[in-house]
């Protein structure tokens, strides 16, 4: 773990910047590669630690992955050439990995062992491991396959129809991604829509999957034809630098080529809400829509983000937690208990953290509440080596009286490898 100062005495903050590639996207799409047979080919692929962990992982399986700079080549004989692995799988600090590859191995012929650091060995995957014994699949682990690490031993499965109990696309998708391999149709119903970047790709790879009202209905049987996956740059990393050219001073910021999904684009609708200066220029719509987004400093209102709207900019409370910090009024953010099951409690952890540099905040028992605005001072903050908590103390480090330091500036390589020097791109 590497200390970090950041000292950055309350910058104007202006530039264009080409944010990395989505974290989700970038691994679905090795996933899929390695599903198909032929080779498939991505760029703008996010080299994060965590979708190295996605390659490495496949690579174990004997699929040929070719790394070059962002772009990646996936040549694969298709999921029945792939190999028994001899070492356990890896997944770092990855819940995608873990849980998408759960439902990809649980319906293969093969037997393999998942683990992943300390932070993974808390998570929970009976969300995931309960459905997928539904479908007949054999995965044993810790407490009855709640943690890693976890075995699993391929067998044939049975497609279901399934109600999720938790806005989740991890656990949507480990069902899909097993529902390829399932007798029958497969249903997952969401009462809250989830990502839906799984369904987007399958349809890209060739399959078809219908989604009416929040009802996605899967041919087991299909077969993925490799193809090219262009990966849009991603809104959750975007998002440190929308709230950062929002509260500082006189800044403006340009973000290109940002994914801007409807699913996972509640951050904008929040900027929005709040009285935020946003511009979205639309790029248009391949398999993912993206736009250009250009921030500007302005006054912000407090807002109430609940229901619906969480599972859409779930990975963005910490940042936007933040931002309320800077409002007038009181910010109230409910409906969000999945945080505490996230690589750390993100609800815990951003309380804390804000409490340290002088914020009004209160965690509830589903989310927060942010009275504003505060003038922030420095002070040494934990990240728990959690990336999105690395990068929001050190987008508050941007506005504070007083320098913040971090205990752990290398977990922000997990989704943003290059996020210091976007920062400094921008410091004026
Ligand atoms: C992800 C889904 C979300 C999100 C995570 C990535 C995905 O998790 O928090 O960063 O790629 O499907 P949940 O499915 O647990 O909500």
């Amino acid at each position: 773990m590497t200390k970090k100062v950041m000292d950055y005495k309350q910058p104007s903050l202006k530039g264009t910047l080409t944010v990395p590639g989505d974290k989700s996207i970038s691994h679905r799409s090795i996933m899929f590669g390695a599903i198909a047979e032929g080779t498939t080919t991505v760029s703008g692929f996010l080299l994060g630690e965590d979708c190295l962990s996605t390659i490495d992982c496949f690579k174990k399986l004997g699929v040929d992955i070719q790394v070059d700079g962002t772009n990646v080549t996936v040549n694969s004989k298709g999921i029945d050439a792939w190999e028994e692995p001899k070492e356990v799988l890896y997944t770092g600090n990855s819940g995608t990995t873990t849980r998408l590859m759960m439902g990809l191995l649980s319906g293969t012929n093969l037997h393999t062992v998942m683990t992943g650091d300390a932070s993974i060995g808390k998570r929970p995957m009976r969300r995931v491991a309960d459905p997928l014994r539904q479908m007949g699949a054999k995965i044993a682990g810790r407490e009855n396959g709640q943690y890693t690490p976890l075995a699993i031993q391929g067998t044939q499965l049975e497609a279901m129809d399934y109600t999720m109990p938790v806005a989740s696309a991890q656990v949507k998708s480990a069902i899909l991604l097993a529902g390829l391999r399932a007798n029958g149709t497969t249903i997952v119903r969401e009462k809250e829509v989830s990502r839906d970047h799984t369904e987007r790709m399958l349809r890209q790879f060739g399959a078809k999957v219908d989604v009416v009202d929040g009802v996605v209905s899967f041919e087991g049987g299909q077969k993925l034809t490799a193809t090219h996956v262009n990966v849009p740059g991603d809104i959750s990393s975007a998002a440190f630098f929308l709230v950062a050219g929002a509260i500082a001073p006189k800044s403006e910021i340009v973000l290109e080529n940002v994914g801007v999904n409807e699913t996972r684009a509640g951050i904008i609708d929040v900027l929005q809400q709040m009285g935020a200066n946003l511009e979205v220029k639309s790029d248009g719509e391949a398999a993912e829509p993206t736009a250009t987004l250009t921030i500007r400093t302005s006054q912000l209102q407090a807002t109430t983000i609940e229901g619906a709207l969480i599972p859409t900019l779930i990975d963005e409370v910490p940042i936007l937690a933040l931002l309320a910090t800077q409002a007038n009024g009181k910010t109230i953010i409910r409906d969000a208990e999945e945080l505490k099951v996230k690589e750390t409690d993100r609800i815990t952890a951003v309380v804390d953290e804000l409490k340290k540099l002088g914020a009004n905040i209160e965690a509830t028992d589903d989310g927060m509440i942010i009275e504003g605005p505060t003038r922030l001072h420095g002070g040494k903050l934990r990240t728990y080596g959690d990336h999105r908590i690395g990068m929001m103390a050190a987008v508050a480090a941007l506005i504070t009286d007083g320098a913040v330091e971090i205990d752990d500036a290398e977990c922000i390589a997990v989704s943003y490898p290059t996020f210091f020097e976007h920062v400094d791109a921008v410091l004026k």
